[in-house]
């Protein structure tokens, strides 16, 4: 039987046996109560409260405007829905840059307030002293390197990261750093399929990857993007599972002809 099938609660443990027996992990972002339950019942492995409902919830054009107290709201919502899903909790912009102190604190508010089972911080070398105390408090932590949308002004646009030897290096190095320092995954977003499954093979712990090929450990999409409902965003590691943008479309524009013509509601529908 798969692991998928046999456990009752996921766990930070149960996705590292999933990497070691060699079945690939599940995740999507869920932020809302409702979607969340949809969600935990299909049985998906991890749900990620991203800091991109900054983007897909708030309509901001980045994910560097949600704050600590949104991501919490977000969180606790999710939470209450999920029986058997681990919730990890993105640590938004500004909550964890500043110093290991702070990164701590917006952490273990993140833990009490809303929870969630888990944290995941954007960057490397950079922010191990924090990552560090964060683990130190007993906090899970998952890493997120490559693509970490936190930094868009930096590197300007949302090509693909890492193509060159340098930022490679980097990232499989920044990849070991965090491995060592006890984070129980990492996500590897918008980099070369076959950087991606090297760092796969590197380390133990498991390579969540987003538009990082088929030769890592599991794959995480942005829920409204792979139900389609979100139609302006069509990048090509996105695989559509609906065209919700349209059902949902079709579906107000009857209901609003039902209310004009008076059709809704008929004698079935009324006390
Ligand atoms: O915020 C988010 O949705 C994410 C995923 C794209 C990995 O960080």
């Amino acid at each position: 039987m798969s692991i998928h099938k046999e456990v009752k609660k996921v766990t930070t443990h149960v996705l590292q046996r999933m990497k070691d027996e060699g079945e690939k992990i599940s995740m999507l972002t869920g932020y809302d109560f409702s979607m969340a339950k949809i969600i935990d019942s299909a049985g998906i492995d991890v749900i990620l409260v991203g800091d991109s409902a900054s983007n897909v919830m708030a309509g901001h054009e980045t994910t560097l405007p949600i704050t600590l107290d949104q991501m919490i709201y977000h969180a606790s919502s999710v939470v209450r829905a999920v029986e058997r899903s681990l919730v990890v909790v993105d640590m938004p912009f500004g909550s964890y840059q500043g110093n290991s102190l702070e990164a701590l604190s917006s952490a273990i508010r993140i833990m009490k307030e809303s929870g969630g089972h888990a944290i995941k911080m954007e960057g490397g070398e950079e922010i191990i002293e924090s990552i560090n105390r964060i683990l130190t408090a007993g906090i899970p932590v998952m890493g997120h390197l490559g693509l970490t949308p936190q930094s868009i002004y930096k590197f300007g646009t949302y090509v693909v990261r890492a193509k060159e030897g340098e930022e490679a290096e980097r990232l499989i190095s920044d990849a070991k750093l965090l491995e060592e320092a006890g984070c129980f995954a990492i996500v590897l977003e918008k980099i070369p399929a076959a950087l991606a499954e090297k760092v796969a093979k590197e380390v133990r712990i498991p390579i969540i990857g987003i538009g990082a090929g088929g030769g890592v450990d599991g794959q995480v999409l942005v829920v409204h993007d792979m139900l389609g409902i979100n139609n302006e965003f069509n990048p090509r590691f996105l695989r559509k599972y609906h065209n919700l943008y349209k059902e949902m479309h079709n579906s107000f524009e009857q209901y609003i002809d039902d209310v004009k013509s008076g059709d809704f509601p008929n004698e079935g529908e009324q006390y």
